[in-house]
């Protein structure tokens, strides 16, 4: 089974004073840590064997909560330290290792799906490579990545565009071979001094062989105010609907 990554570094500099002495993914959404949540989406697709990156503040207080990520219903939970906060991009790249020349599953620590994602994950696994990322219509595309379309075809993703050019974003659910490591390599930091998965996605459309699928379900980021309050009214519905059926 494919490998996963949640990755959980950065400051979490837009929810200050809450993450001013602990870190953004171990805030509440409705009854759980936020880091909860993606984790789920990955055990639910029937990923087992998990890394997780984390940094900032209280990063030991990841092990004191998932320990070796039997209780989260993973197999294996292995650890990774990214110093500072110097973008996606960068804190993928510690999990090479890991990743052992397989495809990886990678999921952003505050994002919070209503979807399954296994029916993307066996799209994925029946390419015969390149990357999938998902797609969802959102109504605020300027604080995403946004991708531009020729038809139906990906040509571009813009990192947070002032004018988008479609209304969808791209959720931080991002599937790939074993090339991301080599384009990451690659990558100079933006004018933000991140290093950006965008210009991953982009070096994937210039080989012709990024891949997308669309959410169907509710879905949300939690990184900033308005968003985590959003996101513990996305788990609390979902939680319902769930115990309705
Ligand atoms: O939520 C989806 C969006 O996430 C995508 O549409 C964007 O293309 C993508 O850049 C990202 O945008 P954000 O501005 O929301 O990213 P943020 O800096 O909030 O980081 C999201 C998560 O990524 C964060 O919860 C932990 C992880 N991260 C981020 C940075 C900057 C790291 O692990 N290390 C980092 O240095």
């Amino acid at each position: 089974m494919i490998k996963g990554v949640v990755l959980a570094g950065g400051l979490g500099s837009r929810l200050r004073p809450l993450t001013k002495v602990t870190n953004k993914h171990l805030l509440p959404v409705y009854d759980r840590p936020m880091i909860y949540y993606p984790l789920e989406t990955l055990r639910r697709a029937g990923i087992r064997d998990v890394m997780l990156v984390t940094g900032g503040n209280s990063a030991g207080d990841f092990l004191r909560l998932l320990g070796n990520g039997a209780e989260v219903g993973l197999d294996s939970l292995s650890y990774a330290y990214q110093e500072g906060e110097r973008g996606i991009a960068d804190a993928l790249r510690l999990c090479k290792h890991f990743a052992d020349g397989e495809r990886i599953v990678v999921i952003l620590g505050d994002n919070i799906l209503e979807d399954d994602i296994a029916p993307h994950l066996r799209e994925f696994e029946a390419q015969a490579s390149g990357a999938r990322i998902l797609l969802k219509a959102v109504e605020d595309p300027q604080r995403f990545g946004v991708p531009i379309f020729d038809d139906d075809r990906i040509v571009a993703i813009e990192e947070k565009p002032s004018v988008p050019k479609s209304r969808y974003a791209v959720v931080g659910v991002y599937m790939f071979d074993a090339r991301v490591f080599d384009f990451i390599a690659e990558l100079a930091p933006s004018a933000r001094g991140e290093l950006e998965i965008a210009d991953v996605h982009n070096r994937y459309i210039a080989q012709g062989d990024l891949h997308y699928s669309l959410l169907e379900e509710g879905w949300t980021d939690a990184g900033t105010f308005e968003s985590l309050f959003r996101a513990g009214e996305l788990a609390f519905r979902v939680r319902q609907n769930r115990q309705q059926r």
